[in-house]
């Protein structure tokens, strides 16, 4: 059959028509990384992605699941389920999170999202209007700070080191805005093996967090894409669980520990809160379908199961890049060792120049993402950002072997010899 081609609208019409947030050119990171870029000229071994082990998704458990629940209850599986999420699935991740933080939580306290960033732009939109201040996290996973700034909002950097986030840094930004009669309304925080530098915020550090953003009644929005991946030391509390739920949102996902297919997350938050979530959620909300297949599976033990799996491989891979680094790297960058997550942080010597690293690793094969991605001032240039859980742990000693002739050549100006 013969086909058309699509007109186009006039580039002018379009412009003309595009919404602030557009023009603003808040998303134009997400399309710009989604599209396909010239081919390098060595197939390049990717550390790029937040993204889990491809061999060890449960594919097989996730089938049964899915089968059993349309057997079992296939009409409602597949009829619309609401905008706050199956009551089934709520009330497990009810059961769960009290018993793990000590809490009094009922279904009633969940809505089921999108993924975290479904719970994100949620969350911006029930709390922040035009003009107002949001904080995050410097440097931070983009998509929180997209997400704010998709309601016109202006999001200030707060500065943190290994311990997470600076309590005095973060007292005098919001002072500051006060002062200059602007209100800070929320702040956007990863506590737990934060994306992109791995690093967890210490106990004390998360109780004068929530003290300083209690006493200025600044909503934390928490995010803890990353808090399950733990494969060594102990859990800290939530900032939810510090504050009792006062003035916290909890955001949580079975991205990193199941599948990011599966687009299924949750925000936790006390009762009144959760209602004024519901008031800006317009999208007939997820698919009961999976939300039932992934209650089969996790109230079947499988979840637990899974996860005690990938954390030892992932533990492994991260073990196998360190060593690597330590071998191949050590003139030329540190890093930090994470208990969990999926990252690692580079900050580079003064000697490499990050774009002829850049350059050279696209000749010799890595991808990395460079940390200016993570920041929104435009700093970040003497970091590099490393995900161990997506590559084959058979290919982190090649990927490292790579990278560090690139850092070779990028700090003495000369392409490296192979080796
Ligand atoms: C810190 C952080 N939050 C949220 C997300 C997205 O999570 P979800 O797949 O649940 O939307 C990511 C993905 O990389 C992330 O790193």
């Amino acid at each position: 059959m013969a086909t058309t081609p699509l007109d186009t609208w006039e580039a002018d019409q379009l412009e003309k028509s595009l919404s602030r947030r557009v023009k603003g050119g808040f998303g134009a990171f997400w399309v710009a990384g989604s599209r396909p870029q010239e081919p390098p000229p060595v197939q390049p071994i990717a550390l790029t992605g937040g993204i889990p082990d491809p061999d060890a998704l449960p594919i097989e458990e996730l089938i049964e699941s899915s089968n059993r629940v349309l057997r079992r209850e296939g009409p409602e599986a597949l009829r619309y389920g609401g905008h706050q999420g199956s009551p089934g699935l709520r009330e497990w991740l009810a059961e769960e999170t009290s018993r793990r933080e000590g809490l009094a939580l009922t279904g009633d306290n969940f809505t089921i999202t999108n993924g975290i960033s479904g719970g994100l732009i949620n969350v911006a939109q029930t709390f922040l209007d035009e003009g107002d201040v949001g904080l995050a996290e410097s440097p931070t996973f983009p998509g929180g700070v997209g997400a704010f700034q998709n309601c016109l909002c202006n999001v200030d950097g707060v500065p943190m080191d290994a311990d997470g986030i600076l309590p005095d840094a973060l007292e005098e930004i919001i002072t500051r805005h006060e002062d200059e009669g602007r209100r800070v309304k929320l702040l956007y925080s990863v506590p737990n093996f934060q994306n992109p530098t791995g690093y967890t915020m210490s106990l004390e550090r998360r109780h004068a967090v929530v003290e300083i953003c209690q006493r200025h009644n600044v909503l934390i929005a928490e995010d803890d894409a990353y808090g399950d991946i733990r494969f060594e030391g102990e859990r800290l509390p939530s900032l939810f669980a510090i504050a009792r739920g006062n003035g916290v949102v909890f955001l949580g996902s079975f991205s990193k520990t199941m599948a990011t297919g599966l687009r299924v997350g949750w925000t936790l938050a006390a009762e009144p809160v959760i209602d004024a979530l519901l008031q800006t959620r317009f999208d007939l909300g997820g698919s009961p379908w999976v939300h039932r297949a992934i209650l089969e599976f996790a109230s079947a033990g499988l979840l637990e199961r899974h996860v005690a799996t990938v954390n030892e491989i992932y533990r492994r891979k991260r073990d196998a890049m360190l060593s690597a680094l330590e071998e191949r790297c050590s003139r030329y960058a540190s890093w930090n060792r994470p208990e969990g997550g999926y990252f690692l942080w580079l900050t580079l010597a003064e000697t490499v120049d990050p774009k002829a690293l850049a350059d050279a690793a696209r000749r010799h094969g890595v991808a990395y993402v460079g940390g200016q991605a993570f920041h929104r001032d435009g700093g970040g240039h003497n970091s590099i950002r490393l995900a161990f859980s997506f590559v084959k742990e058979s290919e982190i000693p090649e990927a490292i072997q790579r990278l560090g002739r690139a850092l070779e050549e990028a700090a003495d100006g000369s392409p490296a010899q192979s080796s």
